[in-house]
Order: structure tokens, then C-alpha cells, then sequence
């Protein structure tokens, strides 16, 4: 541990451009709040004291820092406003004697690496200067406070955009909002603060200004990309955050050995893992905590969250929420698995299949048109096509169980709770309503009745009259019947 780094992540502000009930800094970025990428950042610097600065909403914003980054300490900002002021109160949070150094992130700046601030760090503490800026140039530095240095390129203050001469809103390089200071010196001239300026606000960068007067050293340091230290105001920049990022992650995988054949229309959480040669095709989201084994095919066109997808398992135009999909398994296409779903070795759950709270053992297989929701499967059964698990009585939902080698005929309905042996049969189209012993074969289904030319009287003149007409003509009967002929 950095007995001699605190970090402060200020996370008080409004965030007004995104127009959203959400807090700001708790817009899904990669599948975890923006604040959250900035936490694990500031874990990873592995600092002596880490203190969030909180004000608006501060109650969401809070929980969500303390489940991400438990140790850290939350501070909440008065109704002072200003960077200057956040980091003031979050200084006085920190002990008294503490003369290390003070790293200052922005809980909206979420793609800042620990590699790019320790290598900050390092330098702001080799030239023992007082304070330190990560700088950028920007194509469109407009918002931004901008970094003015003197003739011979030193640094010589921030300037904030609305506070800007035209010739200073002309320059491009901008003050990123992190910084490197002195405890001792920070301490010295937080003090000094005014909301004396254009926003009313107390600036943390009047601090610069203040240590520049005092005679201080002090240095902005340019990022090797300028979107490294890009904020996230509105939604617009979110977007581009995110694409940003999910390239980075696509990148990632693809190195340590997973095909992903569009990057562009592949989306990857932070907490996913993939195991090598796992296929990614277009069009697929992971999503959570989900988890993929080797040799796994997974997509086109499939969004799984939270799912733990098996070796070999192949999972296509599916969408699949908390199941499990064992090893060797089939899923999709046009599947639906809902929370609870768990597909043994070897099963198959096929084309319009809709699953939840369903238990398919080893080899079992639902291929087609089928519900299946609140059930157990045994090993090695087959769930004939169009099959309903009827689990809903109008109040509450009950449970079924299948046994092993089943083989039910399709559109047969189960009326829950209701246990069906192992080995047994059902016929097509049959209501099981009550159990049924292993080894028997369950019919329930009224015998057929033909009543003859029934169209050709109740339906005359229809086109299926005629049909019907024609086809007794051909046969040299009213009737389709064998012993006609
Ligand atoms: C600040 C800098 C500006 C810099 C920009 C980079 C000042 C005066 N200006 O601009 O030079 O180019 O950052 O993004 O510092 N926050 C609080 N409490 C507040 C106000 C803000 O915690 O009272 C937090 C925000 O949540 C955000 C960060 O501080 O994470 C920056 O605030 P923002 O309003 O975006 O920055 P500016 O003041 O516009
Ligand atoms: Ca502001």
C-alpha cells in the first residue's frame, strides 16, 4: 500500500447536460456505473486513503461507491459549489498529519488508466514540483478550462471558458481536472478560495494559481491520447465513451485468444470472461457477470446476461438472462431462457422455446415451439414440439417434474404440479392433468369423429364446399372412404 497517496474522486457534481433522472456518474458504462471504472482505478493505485466527494443524489451515488470500493470514504460537499470546495472538504476528512500526496480523479473521466496516472504520479513526485496537471489538446476544447503557458512553453495558469479572453478560448491545449498535489501545499491555499469568478463556484484550479503566486513549481503534463481523460457531460459523449471502451475490451479477448468476427457489433461487459477459442459472431452483447467456456460458439444475434455458457456449447439468435448452459449444449434459434434456466450436458432447448425456473437434465431436449416454466426434466427426454408447461393458476405457480427417457408427443399441455414417470409416453395433444406411473403411456384425448359431407351442407357454396365436392366427383364418392374403392 501508498502509505503516501490519498485520492480524491469527485463525484458531487449535477451532471444537468445528461437530462436524466439517473445520477450522472450512475449511467451503465461496460455494464458497471461510470464512478465505478474511476473506483476501481483509484483501487488499483492501491492509495493509503481513498475519499469520494458526494452532493446530488448523494444517497444512490454513495451506495453505489460503497458496493464497488467498500473502504473508501464518502464525504459529502455543503452547499458551497466548486471543485475547490469538494476537495477541500475531502481534505479535511483526511488525518491531520498526513504529508503524502493527494491525486485528484474525476468521477466522470472513466477511461483514465492506473498505468497513465502512476506514470503521472511518478513524475509529479521525481520533480517534486508542488502540483501537477494531466493536460490535452482537443479538437474542440470548448467547456474546458485551457492550459496557458508563457513564451518559452512553461506552464503559466488555467484559464475556465467562461472566465476565457478570446485569445485564451483560441488555445487547445485543456486542463483535464486531475491533479497532483502536496498535501501540505494543497492545504496552505484551499484555505485562500473565493467563489470570485463568472460561475460563483470555488475553483480548485485557483489553487494553481495561488501556489504560481507563492512561487511554486508547477507542471502540466500532457496525455499521450487525448481520450484518455475525456469526460462523460451528456449522452452523446457516453456513447462514444462506451464504443471506446468495448473496443478496448474486444481487443482484449481477441489477444488472449477469443474470435470475435465483428468488433463493431460486439458488445462486452468489464466482468465478462471468455476462455480461449470461444467464437463471438456478429451481433452478440454479453452482458454482467456472464461466463463463456472454451470452445464455445456463441451468436449471431444473442444477448446473454449473467449466463455461464459451457465447453463447445453453441448458443444462436438467443436471448438468455441468469441460466446455465451446460458443455456440448444446443440453444436457439429465437430461444428465450429466463432467469433459472439450467441446460444439462447435451440438451437441447430449440427454435421458440421459452424457458424460466426449468431444470433439463444431460441429453434432454426441447426442440421446438415449446414453454417450459417451473419444471424439472429428468436425463435423456424429449419434449415433443409445441408443448406448454401450464405452471400459473391464476394466483400461484406450481412445479412439474419429468422423469428420464420421456418421450411426450407434441402439444401436450402439463398441468402443474404434476410428476410424469420415468420411460413414460404421451400422446399427441393430451391434457396431463394427473401423474402418470413410469412406463405407461397417457392419453386423455376424446376419440376422432369424421361427420361426413358436414361442409357441403352447412357451408354450401364455399370454396371448401366445392373443394370437397370436387374431390367426392374424382373418387366416385361423396366420401373419402377406403371402402369405396
Ligand atoms: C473543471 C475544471 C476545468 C477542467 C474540467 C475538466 C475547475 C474550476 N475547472 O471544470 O478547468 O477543464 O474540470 O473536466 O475545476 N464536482 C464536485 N463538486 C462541485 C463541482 C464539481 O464534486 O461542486 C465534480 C463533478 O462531479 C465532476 C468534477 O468535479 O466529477 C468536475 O466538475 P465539472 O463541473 O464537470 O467541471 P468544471 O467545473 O466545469
Ligand atoms: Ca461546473
Amino acid at each position: 500500500m501508498d502509505q503516501q497517496l490519498a485520492i480524491i474522486v469527485l463525484a458531487a457534481g449535477q451532471g444537468t447536460r445528461m437530462k436524466s433522472a439517473t445520477p450522472k456518474l450512475l449511467h451503465p458504462l461496460a455494464g458497471s456505473p461510470i464512478v465505478a471504472h474511476v473506483l476501481r482505478t483509484a483501487r488499483a493505485l492501491d492509495a493509503a486513503h481513498v475519499i469520494a466527494v458526494v452532493r446530488h443524489e448523494r444517497d444512490q451515488v454513495a451506495a453505489a461507491v460503497e458496493s464497488v470500493f467498500p473502504g473508501c470514504i464518502v464525504v459529502d460537499q455543503d452547499e458551497i459549489p466548486g471543485t475547490g470546495r469538494a476537495v477541500e472538504q475531502a481534505v479535511a476528512a483526511l488525518p491531520d498529519d498526513f504529508e503524502g500526496e493527494v491525486l485528484v480523479l474525476n468521477g466522470d473521466v472513466p477511461l483514465l488508466d492506473a498505468d497513465t496516472l502512476s506514470a503521472f504520479l511518478a513524475r509529479h513526485r521525481g520533480r517534486a514540483a508542488h502540483a501537477s496537471v494531466l493536460s490535452a489538446r482537443y479538437d474542440d476544447p470548448s467547456g474546458y478550462g485551457r492550459v496557458v503557458r508563457d513564451a518559452d512553453g512553461a506552464f503559466d495558469r488555467i484559464v475556465e471558458q467562461k472566465d476565457a479572453t478570446d485569445e485564451e478560448r483560441a488555445i487547445d491545449e485543456i486542463n483535464a481536472g486531475i491533479y497532483a498535489f502536496g498535501a501540505g501545499a494543497l492545504r496552505d491555499h484551499l484555505a485562500n478560495l473565493t467563489t470570485d469568478n463568472a460561475q460563483g463556484e470555488k475553483y480548485l484550479t485557483d489553487v494553481i494559481q495561488l501556489l504560481r503566486e507563492a512561487g511554486s513549481e508547477v507542471e502540466a503534463v500532457p496525455v499521450s491520447e487525448p481520450w484518455l481523460v475525456a469526460g462523460i457531460n451528456d449522452r452523446a459523449q457516453l456513447s462514444e465513451t462506451a464504443a471506446r471502451l468495448n473496443a478496448l475490451i474486444v481487443r482484449g479477448w481477441q489477444l488472449g485468444g477469443v474470435t470475435v468476427e465483428d468488433p463493431a457489433t460486439t458488445w462486452i461487459d468489464l466482468d465478462v470472461r471468455i476462455e480461449p477459442d470461444v467464437t463471438i459472431r456478429p451481433g452478440t452483447q454479453l452482458k454482467g457477470a456472464t461466463v463463456i467456456a472454451t470452445g464455445a460458439v456463441i451468436g449471431p444475434d444473442t444477448t446473454l446476461v449473467d449466463c455461464e455458457v459451457g465447453e463447445n456449447a453453441e448458443v444462436k439468435r438467443t436471448d438468455a438472462t441468469l441460466s446455465v448452459i451446460g458443455p456440448e449444449a444446443s440453444v436457439g434459434p429465437f430461444s428465450y431462457l429466463r432467469p433459472g434456466t439450467v441446460l444439462g450436458r447435451d440438451g437441447k432447448i430449440g427454435a421458440f422455446v421459452e424457458s424460466k425456473n426449468a431444470t433439463i437434465g444431460e441429453g434432454s431436449k426441447v426442440p421446438h415451439l415449446s414453454y417450459v416454466g417451473d419444471a424439472t426434466i429428468g436425463e435423456h427426454s424429449n419434449i415433443g414440439a409445441g408443448s406448454i408447461f401450464a405452471n400459473y393458476d391464476g394466483v400461484r405457480k406450481h412445479h412439474s417434474e419429468v422423469g428420464s427417457h420421456v418421450r411426450t408427443g407434441s402439444h401436450g399441455v402439463f398441468v402443474a404440479p404434476v410428476r410424469i414417470g420415468d420411460g413414460v409416453y404421451t400422446a399427441a395433444g393430451t391434457v396431463v392433468r394427473k401423474d402418470v406411473p413410469a412406463g405407461a403411456l397417457a392419453v386423455n384425448v376424446a376419440p376422432q369423429r369424421n361427420i361426413e359431407e358436414w361442409v357441403q351442407k352447412h357451408r354450401p357454396g364455399t370454396a371448401a364446399a366445392k373443394a370437397a365436392e370436387a374431390a367426392g366427383e374424382a373418387s366416385g364418392s361423396a366420401s373419402i372412404d377406403a371402402s369405396a374403392d
